[in-house]
């Protein structure tokens, strides 16, 4: 693996995908990171990558829905692995836009592996980037494995359920060398404050309400975002190809917990306003429509025949994240205020 392309890399898992991977990994290679910049893409996350290692990395920024500007981009780079994480990310969303989630999701997807068909010969892997959201919801008991069935419920899983069928069938029928990876909610540093973890964070920070939807008791499972992109790193190394792989982080909780862990962490460093516990900001609100109830992660698979598991446990990641938010007031400014914008015009046009 020479020239990587990998997209969406300017988004929170991308870019510290990309960080992990110049910086940490044994890859040694170029990574060529085509991203259309969305309000989730975000350059200014790989600033330090573009300055320190600039034979290294290589940012088009491109939608993956216009099939000849990919296709002059996998000539141009003579590109010979992708891993593939451009993608609308967020179920909210999807209720309300779903046809922005169908274009990229899937027609995205369909557009880069069209691309890697033409130049299989010189591909060595296409990875691409899944979630646990396609299976569905889960009772009180139970996991998900790499062989339950598929049941999304949002427009966002079914259009990366749709992906998935897509990537596989292109293994099935083109012999395209690919392997995907389902993996649990995400956090950490870089992380678009729209999601659960960084929306309380800063609302709390701030003495805002803290908006928990229906009972929350819904469970999900949570992975410290380091510990995705070394997983994802395996998969790409040694996974065997046409194969799926389930990542997640052995932590699963009920999203009211995860606020009470939010409240009580920012709470030991500095009481709220007259010195007032942050849990009595928590105000339940209305539900979202369709929210699946509960996801669990069986990642068997991976730990047995590759070897990995996830090293941070949810408290040692959530006191991480709280304080690269704490320490990173800039960059929160600059994205809440929507000024990451304009900088992002006037660079790249
Ligand atoms: P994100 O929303 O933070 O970033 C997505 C990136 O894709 C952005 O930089 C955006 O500009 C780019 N993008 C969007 N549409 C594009 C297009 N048409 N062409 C080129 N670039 C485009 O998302 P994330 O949380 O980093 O998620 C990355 C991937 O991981 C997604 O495929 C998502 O489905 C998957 N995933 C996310 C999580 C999670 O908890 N965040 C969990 C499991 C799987
Ligand atoms: O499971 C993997 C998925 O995790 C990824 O595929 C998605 O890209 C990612 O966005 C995430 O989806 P969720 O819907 O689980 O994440 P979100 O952070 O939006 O919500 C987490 C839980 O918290 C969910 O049960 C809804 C709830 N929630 C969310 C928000 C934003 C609230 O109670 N209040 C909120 O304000």
């Amino acid at each position: 693996m020479l020239n990587m392309l990998v997209t969406g890399g300017c988004g929170f898992i991308g870019s510290n995908f990309i960080q992990y991977l110049l910086k940490e990994s044994d890859f040694s290679g170029r990574v060529i990171n085509v991203d259309k910049l969305t309000y989730a893409g975000n350059p200014e996350n790989l600033m330090d990558i573009e300055k320190d290692l600039p034979g290294r990395y290589v940012f088009v920024k491109s939608d993956i829905c216009h099939l000849e500007e990919v296709n002059r981009i996998f000539k141009e780079y003579s590109i010979d692995s992708v891993c593939h994480l451009a993608a609308e990310s967020h179920v909210d969303r999807s209720i309300v836009r779903p046809d922005v989630f169908i274009r990229t999701n899937i027609i995205g997807t369909f557009n880069l592996l069209e691309c890697t068909r033409t130049a299989r010969d010189q591909l060595e892997l296409f990875h691409h980037i899944s979630t646990d959201e396609v299976f569905g919801s889960l009772g009180k008991d139970g996991l998900f494995t790499e062989e339950t069935p598929y049941s999304p419920n949002s427009p966002y899983s079914a259009s990366k359920a749709s992906s998935d069928h897509l990537v596989r069938a292109y293994h099935k029928t083109y012999d395209l060398p690919v392997t995907i990876s389902n993996c649990s909610n995400n956090y950490g540093p870089y992380q678009f404050p729209e999601k659960l973890i960084p929306l309380m964070i800063l609302n709390a920070v701030e003495g805002k309400p803290l908006p928990v939807y229906g009972d929350g008791r819904n469970v999900r499972d949570w992975l410290f975002v380091r510990d995705h992109c070394t997983a994802i790193w395996t998969i790409m190394k040694q996974g065997k190809r046409g194969e799926t792989y389930n990542i997640g982080g052995n932590t699963e909780m009920e999203n009211i917990r995860i606020v009470e862990m939010i409240c009580d962490i920012l709470d030991e460093y500095k009481k709220g306003e007259g010195n007032q516990s942050r849990r009595e900001l928590i105000t339940f609100v209305k539900d979202r429509p369709g929210h699946d109830r509960r996801y669990a992660i069986d990642f068997n698979k991976i730990k047995d025949q590759l070897g990995w598991t996830p090293k941070e446990s949810l408290e040692s990641g959530l006191r991480k994240t709280i304080q690269w938010y704490l320490d990173n007031a800039e960059w929160v400014n600059r994205v809440k205020s929507g000024e990451y914008k304009s900088w992002i015009e006037e660079h790249y046009g």
